[in-house]
């Protein structure tokens, strides 16, 4: 297996926004980045539209050769708001528990993760770039000028997906929920491969009592001292 191999340092700055599922660090970053004029990369729909596509041909999510393959064959294009794959719009179909919970489960295989790190240096143009994601800033942009690695407690965060469900008008359950949530915080937590995990040099920021233009006031401002 080829190991994974980021590109050295840009002169392009980048701030690398990580945590655990529903943290918010989404909302968060995409905020900044506007505010910035930056791009944004959301790596997790990536990873969910691997899932996504790999259920279509009817690959098992376990599969980590056949799901690598499928991933580099596929037409991937974000155009402001929407996601297409291969010219279809899936920005809903991707954001489905059941394809997060696949996303997860795909994102365990090494060989997928270096498929998938040219796309994401692609993100890294000027004048900059938002990156959020689990491994933005241990992995793929391990020089970025500020890492943030945003959490909540896992009860918060359950309570945020429930509340944002229930706002969609789908079915939600806090309890089933709340498993998932631990579930899927193991599985990104304890793989072999670029595992969730703050980076050295990251700084850390709890939602739990923060609103979101708070946790993007924070952002920033830490932002503003490396500049
Ligand atoms: O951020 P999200 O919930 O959309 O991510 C879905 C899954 O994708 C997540 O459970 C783990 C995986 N993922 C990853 O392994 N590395 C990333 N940089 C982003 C997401």
């Amino acid at each position: 297996m080829t190991a994974l191999s980021p590109k050295p340092q840009s002169l392009i700055p980048v701030i690398a926004i990580d945590g655990p599922s529903a943290s918010g660090k989404g909302t968060v970053a995409q905020l900044v980045a506007t505010e910035l004029g930056f791009h944004y990369l959301d790596s997790g729909a990536l990873y969910r539209i691997v899932a996504l596509a790999s259920q279509q041909q009817k690959i098992a999510w376990s599969d980590a050769a056949a799901v690598a393959l499928c991933a580099k064959s596929l037409l991937i294009a974000f155009e402001h708001e929407q996601i297409f794959l291969n010219h279809q719009d899936v920005t809903n179909d991707i954001r489905t528990e059941a394809i997060g919970k696949g996303a997860s489960q795909v994102a365990v295989h090494a060989s997928l993760r270096q498929a998938l790190i040219e796309i994401q240096h692609g993100f890294c143009k000027a004048p900059g770039l938002v990156a959020d994601g689990r491994d933005m800033g241990t992995v793929i942009f391990p020089n970025a000028q500020l890492k943030v690695f945003l959490t909540a407690t896992t009860e918060v965060r359950a309570s945020r997906r429930y509340q944002q469900l229930i706002n969609k008008k789908q079915a939600a359950n806090y309890d089933d929920i709340l498993q998932d949530l631990l579930e899927r915080d193991a599985r990104d937590q304890n793989r072999a491969s670029s595992p969730l995990i703050m980076a050295d040099d990251g700084v850390l920021l709890e939602t739990d009592n923060l609103t979101i233009f708070q946790a993007v006031r924070f952002v920033l401002e830490k932002y503003q001292r490396f500049i």
